[in-house]
């Protein structure tokens, strides 16, 4: 068991890394005296999942009620957050009422934006079933849901009261999830910590063997260096949360115009970061090593470095900016200044972008 402590004055928590979630219960009456009642949301793929979890809860004393939703980024919507909200009133729910998220990237927001503004917030503890989930979203407090404007248009900062990660569940995490997983994990490794990288290079076999302490360091990892940015910078305020940005211009436009779906995230991720590292080295920050270390592993872990041959690179410059994270007009990329190390600019010329899309 590993803890990672996010240290955010009261609305400091800690991400537990186990391998079964056998000490799910205790762990919850020790942390959490107060709560009797566990809402428990899940999804298609996660109700299994979540209803041995909530016989633990149960078992244990704490009245809980489950919920599961349809799977897939549609269910981020209002009218599933409103379902969602009746389920609780109905109940009812009160003040002390744990919302336990069992899922991916969905249902953490989903059910974290309900924690957040359900009787003007519950405590929350996310449980994450998806390695993108594992060592991204389920760490930062950001939840929300999509409007049909856009993505992530409705949320709010709502910190969990503790995340449980049981990293068993990624032994039987689809192949492709997983590795989309990696093109996330890998990120840490070029804008924070160049050992990580180091690390996952020497180390490809046993990750893509998903062997239990490779896959332990990897989500403790990225845990550690995403609460580093997220101390410093909770509610996207000073700007170093910014950093977590790496490939996602580029990578939004590839889901954009490929269609959500077509792409996993951490796939586009991946190509993204491979773009913006091109940018990097056409800006003269960086020497063409750094790309091609980037491109191995990425390739190791069966990862895109391209986007695709048939995406129109004017479609994809228009959607990058009608990005929400397009700063006054102007394109916004985090860019390495060497391993370990990135910085942000809005001045990139458009040629230059262009010619990272393009160039192979
Ligand atoms: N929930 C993800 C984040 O805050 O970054």
């Amino acid at each position: 068991m590993q803890t990672i402590r996010v240290n955010l004055g009261p609305r400091s928590y800690d991400i537990v890394v186990v391998n079964g979630n056998a000490g799910i219960a205790p762990f919850t009456g020790k942390r959490l005296p107060k709560v009797a009642k566990a809402f428990v949301v899940s999804d298609a793929n996660t109700a299994a999942h979540a209803a041995r979890i909530s016989g633990l809860l149960s078992n244990a004393g704490i009245a809980v009620l489950a919920s599961a939703l349809p799977a897939g980024e549609n269910t981020k919507r209002l009218e599933m957050a409103a379902r969602l909200y009746d389920e609780l009133a109905a109940w009812p729910a009160d003040r002390q009422t744990l919302v336990v998220a069992v899922g991916g990237g969905v249902i953490g927001d989903l059910a974290g934006f309900v924690a957040a503004t359900y009787n003007r917030g519950l405590a929350l503890m996310m449980v994450p079933t998806t390695l993108l989930a594992m060592v991204d979203s389920s760490v930062g407090g950001k939840v929300g849901i999509n409007l049909p404007a856009g993505k992530n248009l409705v949320g709010a900062f709502h910190q969990p009261a503790v995340v449980w990660i049981d990293t068993r569940v990624l032994e039987t995490l689809p192949d492709r999830e997983y590795r989309s997983g990696l093109g996330e994990v890998v990120k840490y490794g070029v804008i924070m910590d160049a050992d990580f990288f180091a690390w996952m290079e020497a180390n490809v076999s046993a990750v893509l063997k998903r062997d239990p302490t490779a896959i332990e360091h990897i989500v403790a990892r990225s845990c550690r260096l995403k609460a580093d940015v997220v101390e410093k910078d909770e509610r996207e305020e000073t700007g170093l949360r910014m950093i977590l940005n790496y490939g996602h211009t580029f990578a939004h436009a590839f889901e954009a115009i490929g269609g959500y779906g077509a792409w996993l995230h951490g796939e586009a991720v991946a190509a993204g970061m491979v773009c913006a590292s091109r940018l990097a080295e056409k800006r003269g920050l960086i020497g063409s090593d750094l790309t091609q270390r980037q491109i191995r592993l990425l390739q190791a872990f069966d990862l895109p470095i391209d986007a695709k041959p048939h995406w129109p690179t004017n479609e994809l410059l228009a959607s990058m900016y009608r990005d929400k994270k397009t700063q006054a007009g102007n394109l916004r990329f985090v860019l390495p200044t060497k391993l370990g190390e990135v910085k942000a600019f809005d001045d990139v010329p458009e040629s230059q972008v262009i010619e990272a899309l393009t160039s192979r």
